[in-house]
């Protein structure tokens, strides 16, 4: 009987925490830091097809605000993720969730990482990243639109064994309206937020900071909109919510647990603490203990 035990579709994990998507790529720098068999699960970084070098560096940039990036999809491509970096978590971390996380630039080639993704054997569900905002012609502009969102969902969940989660752009006005769309495409769940749209300024070029441009802003910053957010949809349904959005403490997990989360992914935190996941996974007993919450189970997807 573990107090930190959460269930969501696919997911049978024994804590509620696990890294963001893109923030630990596919965990094998992160193995380095401690044993990854303490987390809930983990996010492997967003899947194109092809192999993508990302956007013009500087891709990161530290603001008072919280930390920007600009990264633009780098990663492996689907093939070498399915290939090799699966498998190595698979080899060492057998009994390790694992959520991953396609990107395409149509619906087609959504659905073609979906079917891909569901040939490894250790991907417990995946995330629909419909809300990267560094990338042209992909990301935001599948995110923000309510009917691209739900038949792009549809076409995934048809091609798809395992659940599939809709991951929500901020940068939007009604964030209800998208989350109602995937849920009528039959997304097992929602994570919410990616990170919102943000710009930084460099003195000295006088230009912007990042070599794209804008980036996306993820840190504290962002929790109590990551909050609103999750508990405006928690509101109106009752899909999971994987709640992602500035966490940094085992007080911001049951925090955003209480607001409608039902499990949470740590982000920008990793950045400055590469062991922030263990220890907010160690704090949470005794931060339990103290607001007298017996078990995770027991407040998430919390209605109030
Ligand atoms: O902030 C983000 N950066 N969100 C994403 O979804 C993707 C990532 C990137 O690669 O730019």
């Amino acid at each position: 009987n573990n107090r930190l035990a959460v269930k969501l579709p696919g997911l049978e994990l024994k804590n509620p925490v696990m890294p963001a998507s893109g923030t630990c790529w596919y965990g094998q720098e992160f193995a380095q830091n401690f044993d990854l068999n303490v987390l809930g699960s983990l996010v492997i970084k967003s899947t194109t097809i092809q192999p993508r070098d990302g956007n013009p560096k500087p891709r990161t940039t530290e603001t008072t605000g919280g930390w920007l990036n600009s990264n633009g999809l780098q990663n492996v491509g689907v093939d070498q993720v399915v290939g090799a970096k699966l498998p190595w978590l698979a080899t060492n971390f057998p009994q390790l969730p694992v959520i991953g996380s396609a990107a395409g630039f149509s619906i087609e080639e959504y659905v073609t990482i979906v079917q891909k993704l569901n040939h490894a054997p250790n991907i417990n569900a995946i995330e629909l990243n419909v809300s990267c905002p560094n990338v042209a012609h992909g990301g935001l502009a599948f995110g923000t639109d309510p009917q691209t969102v739900e038949e792009l969902t549809k076409q995934c969940v048809a091609a798809s064994q395992v659940p599939l989660y809709v991951k929500l752009t901020p940068n939007i006005t009604d964030i209800v309206e998208i989350a109602l769309a995937a849920q009528r495409g039959g997304a097992a769940g929602l994570t919410m937020i990616n990170t919102l749209t943000g710009l930084s300024i460099d003195l000295n070029t006088r230009k912007p900071a990042l070599g794209n441009g804008t980036g996306g802003l993820s840190g504290p910053a962002i929790k109590p909109m990551a909050l609103a957010m999750i508990h405006k949809v928690r509101q109106v349904s009752e899909l999971p919510i994987i709640g992602v959005g500035g966490i940094s403490s085992a007080e911001d997990v049951l925090e955003m647990m209480m607001a409608g989360a039902n499990a949470v992914q740590v982000g920008a935190a990793n950045y400055h603490d590469p062991l922030s996941c263990p220890k907010i996974i160690a704090q949470l007993p005794t931060v339990m203990d103290f607001y007298g919450i017996d078990n995770l189970a027991q407040i998430q997807g919390a209605q109030f």
